[in-house]
Order: C-alpha cells, then sequence, then structure tokens
C-alpha cells in the first residue's frame, strides 16, 4: 500500500542532468519549488562506465560527479538541502540498472538525508539502453521489479519514486500492476506527445485515472495553463525542467500564478 503524501506548492524541478546539483537544487527551494530533483546521476559501475562513454561523445552532462573513492564523503555534502517550507520535498533521480557495491553507498549516503529516490526509467542514451537500463526497463518488467524490490529493501527511511518516459511504456495496464505491487510512492511521468513540443494529456489522465499511487505529471509545461491542465486530470503535482536552466524564476512564476 502505497503512503499518501503531500507536494506544496503543487509545481516541482524535474531532473536535469548535469544542472540540477546541490546549488541549483538549493535555489529551487528557495524560490518555493514544492519539490526539487537531484542528478540525474550513475549509480552503479555499468552506468559510471556508459557515462564516461557518453562523455566520449561530448556529452558531458552523464558524467559520474566524483570517483568511487570519494563517493560516500561527496554524497554526504552534495545530498544536504535545506527547505524553506514545510511540505516541499527532495528527490535525487539515479541510473541503476544493477545493485552493486556503488549503489549500496549511493542507498547508505542518500537514506533518510532526501525524500524520495527515483528510479530513472526515462533516459535513452544508447549507452545505457544497451545495458537495460533507462527507459528499455519500461519493457521488461521483471527486471524493473527486481530493481524496485531491492533498492527498496535497502532503503529505511527514504521512500522509492520512478520516472517514466511516457511514450516509451508498452503495456500500460502491465506495468501498473507491477509497480502497485511494489513500495513505490509515485509515478513521475514525463508525458511528451512522441515527436512533438507538448505534453500527451489523454496518456497523462490514462495513469491517474488507472492507478491509486501518486502521479506527477511532466513535458512541455510553459505557461500556468498547462499546469491547470495537467492538474485538471490528476497530476498530484505538476514539474517543469528545460525552461529553468535559462529562466530559474520561471518555477517562482509559476507557483505565484497558481496560488495567487
Ligand atoms: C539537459 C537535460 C537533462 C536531463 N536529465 C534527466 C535525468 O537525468 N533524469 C531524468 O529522469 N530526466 C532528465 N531530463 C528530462 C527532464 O527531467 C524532463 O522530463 C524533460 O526535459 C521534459 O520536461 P520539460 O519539458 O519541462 O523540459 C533531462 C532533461 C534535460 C533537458
Amino acid at each position: 500500500m502505497t503512503n499518501m503524501f503531500k507536494i506544496k506548492p503543487l509545481i516541482a524541478q524535474s531532473a536535469i542532468a548535469g544542472v540540477a546539483n546541490r546549488d541549483f537544487c538549493q535555489k529551487m527551494l528557495d524560490l518555493g519549488a514544492g519539490m526539487v530533483t537531484l542528478g540525474g546521476f550513475p549509480a552503479d559501475k555499468l552506468n559510471c562506465n556508459a557515462s564516461l562513454k557518453m562523455e566520449e561523445r561530448g556529452r558531458m552532462e552523464f558524467i559520474p560527479s566524483v570517483n568511487a573513492n570519494e563517493l560516500s564523503e561527496w554524497l554526504n555534502q552534495n545530498l544536504l538541502l535545506n527547505k524553506r517550507k514545510k511540505n516541499q520535498k527532495t528527490a535525487v533521480n539515479l541510473r541503476i540498472v544493477t545493485i552493486d557495491q556503488i549503489t549500496e553507498k549511493w542507498l547508505k549516503s542518500l537514506d533518510g538525508k532526501i525524500d524520495f529516490l527515483e528510479l530513472n526509467v526515462h533516459c535513452r542514451q544508447k549507452e545505457v539502453l544497451s545495458l537495460g537500463g533507462g527507459e528499455s526497463l519500461l519493457k521488461d518488467l521483471k527486471k524493473l521489479n527486481q530493481l524496485l524490490t531491492g533498492i527498496s529493501n535497502s532503503l529505511q527511511k527514504t521512500k522509492l519514486g520512478i520516472k517514466i518516459r511516457g511514450c516509451s511504456v508498452g503495456d500500460k495496464d502491465a506495468l501498473i500492476k507491477s509497480l502497485e505491487k511494489q513500495q513505490v510512492n509515485y509515478i513521475h511521468i514525463d508525458s511528451m506527445l512522441k515527436g512533438k513540443n507538448v505534453a500527451n494529456i489523454q496518456l497523462l489522465e490514462f495513469f491517474c485515472r488507472s492507478t491509486d499511487i501518486p502521479v506527477i505529471g511532466n513535458n512541455s509545461v510553459r505557461c500556468i495553463e498547462d499546469v491547470k491542465k495537467m492538474l485538471k486530470v490528476g497530476a498530484i503535482a505538476v514539474s517543469v525542467a528545460r525552461p529553468l536552466i535559462k529562466y530559474p524564476n520561471f518555477i517562482a512564476q509559476l507557483i505565484q500564478q497558481l496560488e495567487g
């Protein structure tokens, strides 16, 4: 049974690898975000190696932030965020495909310091997909289940959430059914309409209606009307990523417009 929780204000900052570090997320909290998401970061050996390969082709945003020997200290320093309001939540977005020593360090360090570990079932970089990670986990529910079980068994206080790429889900009902058997506290859905810069509101609505697991809506939110459309179909909160890279204040603007 999933624990209900409150994100307030209803606007969240979605993961932005290479940008959403401690300073950026702290700024988001200071600007009043209801939830902030650190990362994403690679949190096992296979994903760290995949990130190094991505770096070779110029994708610097996915590199591990620190080498494995210094990880525990780095995590202790970089996961600490100061909330400014009672219902603000913190999450860290992680790419994991096998639970190994690096993952264990991550789990031990973040447990209790961050509200949610958000498993990245969204990444579509070829190096991650070739490991069976990122969005390819949407097509391998057995593996996804094993991963979620392993992660939740290692966490005492921090809860589990999942970030999915909606347009890549194969069997939506089967996915929901299997997430409902897990300790998944929210589904964060990038509901991009495939190939378009616009959200698929019907897809978001399907998820909101089909499960009691809280759903966070995401993709192409560029004005307050976009937020309202997502809330209207049942999202418990709405998240933003790209506009915040150049204009962090956008989050405060949306909150102000929503709350008046
Ligand atoms: C530079 C960049 C890095 C991103 N990194 C991640 C990531 O590490 N994990 C993840 O789940 N989503 C990641 N995303 C996806 C965003 O969180 C979000 O789902 C997507 O950009 C759509 O929302 P938007 O239209 O508000 O940007 C990234 C997006 C961008 C632009």
